[in-house]
């Protein structure tokens, strides 16, 4: 089975000055809609802070960030200086049961950044978690999955809500990673067996949901 319903989001770090262009590419350009523009996160943070504007284009949302700098660099635009304008940051996976596929990834040996938080983010209500970095980079400058569990009922919204632990965002998570020197990756792969190989290729799922698509056994695959 999947665990992953959809892609709910795709953050792109953008560099400085840059937030505008690429609202209006995401907005003028491909149709989305502009629900949040935050254009500071953190105001108390004597640090450093973000923009975040949040792009909805319905079946998904795109987040933009833009790193402020204080007295320290941004990790946004540490991010951006590391990866190049408009890189992505992370991409946000919509999960059935965030807590069982929580439990999943500690018993397959994948590590988390912090605890999960509930909140209403850019595009509504959630439970969100964060994991550690895809590759050995700093905390600020790799790229990490986020997980996340949206209330798909009014049950699931009242779940969601009041479930809500004393967490902190996403940003303070990254920074106090970052200044710890965390490199701590999302996985070493310790779980895979050493003999495991790919299973043989079969039909998508948007086949079994819609059998009457399916023409030939074999997939065409289009050049
Ligand atoms: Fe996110």
């Amino acid at each position: 089975m999947s665990w992953l319903v959809r892609v709910d989001h795709i953050t792109y770090a953008c560099e400085k000055g840059m937030i505008e262009k690429w609202a209006w590419y995401h907005l003028e350009v491909e149709g989305g809609r502009l629900v949040t523009r935050i254009d500071d996160v953190d105001p108390e943070n004597p640090k450093s802070s973000m923009k975040l504007w949040c792009i909805d284009f319905g079946a998904f949302g795109i987040a933009l960030v833009e790193g402020i700098d204080r007295a320290e660099k941004s990790q946004v635009t540490l991010f951006a200086d590391c990866h190049g304008d408009h890189s992505v940051q992370h991409v946000a996976y919509d999960t059935s049961d965030l807590d069982k596929f929580m439990d999943r990834l500690q018993q397959y040996g994948c590590n988390p950044l912090g605890e999960p938080i509930s909140k209403k983010d850019g595009f509504g209500i959630l439970k969100q978690l964060f994991c550690k970095g895809y590759s050995q980079l700093s905390a600020s400058e790799t790229q990490f999955a986020e997980y996340v569990q949206r209330p798909r009922s009014i049950q699931e919204e009242l779940e969601v809500t009041f479930s809500q632990k004393a967490g902190k965002g996403f940003y303070r998570q990254v920074e106090e990673a970052t200044a710890k020197g965390e490199i701590t990756t999302f996985t070493t792969f310790s779980a895979m067996p050493s003999d495991w190989l790919p299973p043989a290729v079969e039909l998508p799922f948007s086949a079994s949901r819609n059998p009457e698509r399916v023409t030939s056994e074999e997939p065409t695959i289009s050049q």
